[in-house]
């Protein structure tokens, strides 16, 4: 059967950076490890105030044609995930196609286009759409475009101002993909929950707190679920283990979890019973409470081992790495984390051809997925042409003075007149509305 996969991916980043230990930790009257320890990030990126999800997503898609060499006849599907769309019936996708028509020769008249919502999950199920299509026989031998963008912003003193973040990353899908091959496999947790909506509105109502639960509990739902079709997974499986990162610090709270689950009746538990015990199991247990209580004791004791530890290192802290200086990217940022780790593979000079990743997507409303991923022999090549760190180190430094102006230059309710910070060269850029409310593009030379 043929492989289908991700075949090349690119990311475009906001062009603006906010360190928030120096710059924003000062002004909200936090320590700055608050930051950089609790929450695991550094620095955020913004748009400039001439690029949004059209800009970023097209500069993305552009450079990954160009680099792939194609043409709009050699694309057969747009689909784009959001959740910072502008528009409550024309996609994202057309206004992308559009950009790219000014610099490409032809016409996606041929593409079928789309967006796709369900908070920061949506990017996978655009991959999960694509993926379908070719194996359905229907792509005519044209490969996908997946683009996640968004504009992660909150409002001003929300406790998720803390985790912002802006940017795109445009994926190519396609049979026998150079990158990775996805598992036909997956599993899913979903669930009627309100800890993170837009009702009417262009910054998110947020129960933080309880976000967090609830993106534990639908992982280990979609864990379980994956373990049903997949069978059951040990953790010496998988090279990397890419999850959604809102930021670093959720990370590690779920991948601690997910370790528990799944070492439990392994010789690891066994290995491990002589420092820390067995797992706790309900039947020992009279009451839930008391349950609950002995698994997170045993949970906190699992962190502090060295197995553990070491696990985490090797599989988990590569695939933060982007992520400590972007913040939360919503539908891109598993996106990000892939690559975050597959880049730290290439670094280290390993041959990780034919390793497996356990990705684990999710979004807020809520809903985890879990698949698998082999890693591809051309993976290197592909990791190697990006020039993330490059376009990471060229953003703009913003003042406090400066971030509080950009904020409100992208808040639809507020009358800003703040100018552009850098110049943009060589990328699509906003250039006013026209008559029936709609966006306008231009590429800059
Ligand atoms: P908060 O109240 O600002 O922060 O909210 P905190 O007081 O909980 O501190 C954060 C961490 O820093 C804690 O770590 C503190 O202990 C630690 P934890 O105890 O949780 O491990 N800390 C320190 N560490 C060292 N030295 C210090 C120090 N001070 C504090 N001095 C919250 C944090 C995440 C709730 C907030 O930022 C928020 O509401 N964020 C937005 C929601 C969110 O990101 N939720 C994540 C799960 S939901 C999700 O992922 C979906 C999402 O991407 C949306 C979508 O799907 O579309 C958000």
């Amino acid at each position: 059967m043929t492989s289908v996969g991700i075949d090349a991916v690119e990311i475009h980043t906001g062009k603006l950076r906010l360190d928030l230990a120096e710059t924003f930790a000062p002004e909200m009257g936090d320590a700055p490890e608050k930051y950089t320890k609790g929450l695991g990030l550094y620095a955020s990126s913004f748009p400039d105030t001439y690029e949004d999800i059209v800009t970023m997503g097209a500069n993305a898609a552009h450079r990954l044609l160009k680099r792939k060499g194609l043409k709009p006849d050699d694309i057969g599907r747009i689909d784009v995930a959001t959740e910072s769309a502008f528009d409550h019936s024309k996609p994202v996708s057309t206004y992308i196609a559009g950009c790219l028509e000014q610099v490409f020769e032809g016409d996606f008249h041929h593409a079928n286009k789309g967006e796709r919502k369900f908070a920061c999950v949506a990017g996978t199920q655009s991959i999960d759409d694509a993926y379908n299509w070719i194996k359905a026989g229907r792509n005519r031998g044209r490969a996908a475009l997946v683009i996640a963008t968004d504009t992660a912003l909150y409002a001003r003193d929300d406790p998720g101002e803390a985790t912002q973040g802006a940017g795109a990353v445009a994926m190519l899908i396609d049979e026998e993909p150079n990158l990775v091959e996805l598992s036909t496999e997956q599993g899913y947790g979903s669930a009627d929950e309100t800890d993170f909506l837009k009702p009417q509105q262009q910054f998110p109502s947020v129960d933080g707190k309880r976000s967090v639960n609830v993106y534990l509990a639908r992982m280990r739902e979609a864990l379980i679920d994956y373990e049903r079709v997949g069978g059951k997974i040990h953790p010496d499986d998988f090279r990397l283990g890419p999850f959604h990162t809102p930021f670093p610090g959720m990370v590690r709270k779920a991948a601690v979890l997910a370790y528990r689950h799944i070492t439990r009746d392994t010789e690891i538990e066994e290995e491990l019973a002589e420092e820390i015990g067995r797992q706790p199991r309900s039947e020992a247990f009279d009451s839930d409470e008391a349950y609950l209580e002995a698994i997170s004791e045993y949970t906190d004791a699992l962190k502090g081992t060295d197995r553990y530890q070491a696990w985490y290192n090797r599989t988990i802290d590569p695939t933060l790495t982007l992520s400590r200086h972007v913040g939360n990217w919503y539908t891109g940022s598993v996106h990000v984390a892939r690559v975050s780790g597959l880049k730290a593979l290439a670094e280290a000079g390993e041959d990780a051809t034919g390793e497996r990743l356990l990705v684990g997507s999710y979004g807020s409303g809520a809903q985890a997925e879990i698949h698998v991923e082999t890693v591809q022999e051309n993976w290197r090549e592909e990791i190697e042409a990006l020039d993330i760190d490059d376009r990471l180190e060229s953003r703009y430094e913003l003042t406090f003075e400066e971030y509080e102006d950009v904020h409100d230059a992208h808040n639809y309710d507020e009358e800003s007149a703040v100018e552009e910070f850098t110049v943009p060269e060589s990328e699509f850029a906003f250039d006013g509305w026209g008559r029936m409310g709609e966006r306008k593009y231009r590429y800059v030379e």
